[in-house]
């Protein structure tokens, strides 16, 4: 086992494992980070703190006017100041609903363009992640860092700064205005304060606590969800799967958010039961002690009656900033699951000096070695279903040399396994190579602008795919704003033009996930026609006629043949007739190139080739 990857790492490895949000440690870099994001709001934070001040102000001042009516206004019989004040109660009931509307503007400003922000930027840069990384992250919990942290996240900024804000002018207000009244009473009020304050700490801890783990349940949830609610996934369900065994599993996740909700929600109700009984209790207190104290003349009925309407102003304001510091905190730990992803460096980025070389497209590989990434090298642990330890891989290709010239063909044969395929993904970097070097056109991938690189490679590998959406789409996705007699000479020259025509909605039909379903053949030949679209100089076709049953396969070759008309081509086959034609050989095994040649010097040679030949090849055409 070893340690595994759970090292003295980051905060997010911790978190992961579920731990309480109450050991997350204020840590400033975070706080700068998350101000950067403030910036583009200055203005609208500005106006946003200017309403949250006039509501608690506004809010304050009617006890105040309730008091001079009672007593000057009705003990003093004088009708002028009742109707006066009252309607100066009036405007300000409309001026706090006003100020309250524009408050909730600007915090929805604010809010959804941080959301907004966020998401682009996630979004963005998980495009940008290395293919590895997407064998390993699980697509769920990747969505939900998107969705619901994101919105976490967004919390800081509008009810956390409000709450603070707010809170804090309205207790220092109301705490003065009833010190001005009576500062015996006020004191004699507080003095319960304790009695609710330390439940309320407990219990917002608790809370935290319990928040974050049904967040995870929820993520753990949704995860297994979209696995299993693919069609690809429900197929392996339907045809493997032993729907008991799914059951348990599901309802063991669905069962987890249960209890802790039933928790989450006994917490909340305890918390404000307590909140309710303590301010009810210091009510009959004011009430009380104040009602004697006006009958003896040292208070009047006003002060009385602006005490327990200001008292009950108090306690909301203390609850909410008892629990001010866990709901920073769980604003900023969804902030740093948010930073995690965006923090991840891609293993794979360009080079500073990147270039894109006109030279014509030859392919060298030079000694070159590869070792598969480790989990911890491209992924997150908190993103993968299970965080366990992992043996190192094992070296794949152990010193692969071979030059394809422009305009040449070069096939791969070997046993499954033998990393034929592996040899592929590095010429168009999708993968970066531990020893010796690839290049494309004479310079090293590692050299190369992305984007350049990527147009100068093409694929089609056994599982094409196709997004859900038109055919026409899914074609000018290689070659956006090809016009349709491009599109038709695509599919012409892939064989696929006759199937596109007699479908209801031509090129409108909408195909991948929930389409219409293609055959194997046919989406292969589309994912042809859509290579023949970007008509990259560079192929590479990775078992692109395996698994087709022979009219399939002699339709999707010829189309294949279109492909490779007078471009390099680097073909896995297990079709003789491409093999035959191809200008070298190589045969693979192990990591290594074991031998090499042309068909018949191969077959002379009488080694792994001519094995492979015999089991695999000769029963064919
Ligand atoms: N994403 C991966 N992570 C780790 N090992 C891998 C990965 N993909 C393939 N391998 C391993 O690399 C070796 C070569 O695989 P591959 O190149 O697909 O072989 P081939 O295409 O010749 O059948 C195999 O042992 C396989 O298990
Ligand atoms: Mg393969």
């Amino acid at each position: 086992m070893g340690g595994g990857p759970m090292g003295p790492g980051g905060l997010a490895r911790r978190m992961g494992k579920g731990e309480d949000i109450g050991d997350f440690r204020l840590n400033r870099t975070i706080w700068r980070r998350v101000l950067g994001y403030a910036k583009p709001y200055r203005g609208t934070i500005v106006l946003f703190v200017a309403m949250v001040v006039l509501g608690a102000a506004l809010s304050v001042a009617p006890p105040l006017l309730f008091k001079e009516i009672i007593d000057q206004g009705v003990l003093g019989g004088d009708k002028r100041i009742v109707i006066l004040l009252s309607l100066i109660v009036a405007g300000l009931a409309i001026a706090s609903a006003l100020s309250s509307l524009v408050e909730r503007w600007c915090s929805s400003k604010i809010g959804e363009g941080l959301i907004y922000d966020l998401r682009t930027e996630v979004f963005d840069h998980v495009s940008a992640m290395p293919v590895a990384f997407f064998t390993r992250a699980q697509t769920g919990k990747l969505v939900s860092r998107v969705n619901s942290d994101v919105i976490g996240a967004q919390q800081a900024f509008t009810s956390t700064l409000s709450n603070v804000v707010s809170n804090v002018i309205r207790l220092v207000l109301v705490a003065g205005a009833m010190i001005v009244l009576s500062w015996q009473l006020t004191l004699a009020s507080l003095v319960l304060l304790p009695i609710f304050f330390i439940p309320a700490r407990i219990m917002g801890k608790k809370l935290a606590g319990l928040t974050r783990r049904q967040m995870q349940y929820n993520a753990d949830m949704s995860a297994s969800m979209t696995e299993r609610f693919s069609v690809s996934g429900a197929l392996l369900v339907k045809l493997f799967g032993r729907p008991a065994d799914e059951h348990d599993a599901f309802a063991e996740k669905a069962g987890g958010v249960r209890e802790i909700s039933v928790q989450i929600a006994m917490n909340q109700r305890f918390f404000m039961v307590s909140l309710t009984l303590v301010a009810a209790l210091a009510t009959a207190l004011v009430y009380g002690a104040g009602g004697l104290q006006a009958i003896d003349g040292v208070l009047t009925v006003g002060t009385v009656t602006a005490l327990a309407g200001l008292l009950a102003q108090l306690y909301g304001p203390l609850t909410q900033l008892t629990n001010v510091r866990i709901d920073v905190m769980s604003a900023l730990v969804s902030f740093d699951r948010v930073f995690e992803v965006l923090d991840l460096k891609p293993m794979i980025t360009e080079a500073e000096d990147a270039v894109t070389p006109e030279a014509p497209s030859s392919v060298e590989f030079r000694d070159v070695r590869f070792t598969y990434p480790n989990a911890e090298e491209v992924s997150l642990g908190s993103l993968e279903a299970v965080a366990g330890s992992e043996r190192a891989n094992t070296e794949v290709l152990k010193g692969i040399s071979f030059r394809v010239e422009p305009g040449q063909t070069m096939a791969l044969v070997g046993s499954s396994g033998g990393g034929k395929t592996t040899i592929t993904h590095l010429i168009a970097r999708l993968y970066d190579v531990t020893g010796g070097s690839v290049e494309v056109a004479g310079t090293d991938v590692r050299q190369w602008h992305l984007a350049g690189l990527h147009d100068r490679v093409g694929y089609v590998t056994q599982d094409a795919h196709m997004f859900h959406d038109t055919i026409a789409a899914n074609l000018t996705y290689a070659r956006p704003g090809a016009g349709e007699d491009e599109l038709w000479a695509a599919l012409e020259a892939a064989q696929v033009a006759d199937l596109v025509r007699s479908l209801p909605d031509g090129l409108n039909t909408v195909v991948g996930e929930r389409g219409y379903r293609l055959s194997g053949g046919e989406r292969q030949r589309l994912a042809i026609a859509r290579l023949l679209l970007k008509s990259p100089p560079i192929v590479v076709l990775d078992e692109a006629t395996a698994h087709l049953d022979s009219e399939s396969e002699a339709a999707v070759q010829e189309a294949l043949d279109r492909a490779m008309e007078n471009r390099t081509s680097i073909v896995i086959a297990h079709r003789l007739s491409t093999i035959r034609d191809a200008d070298q050989i190589l045969v693979v095994s192990g990591g290594e190139i074991v031998q090499r040649g042309s068909h018949e010097e191969l077959l002379e040679a009488d080694g792994l080739y001519a094995e492979l030949y015999d089991k695999q090849f000769a029963h064919r055409d």
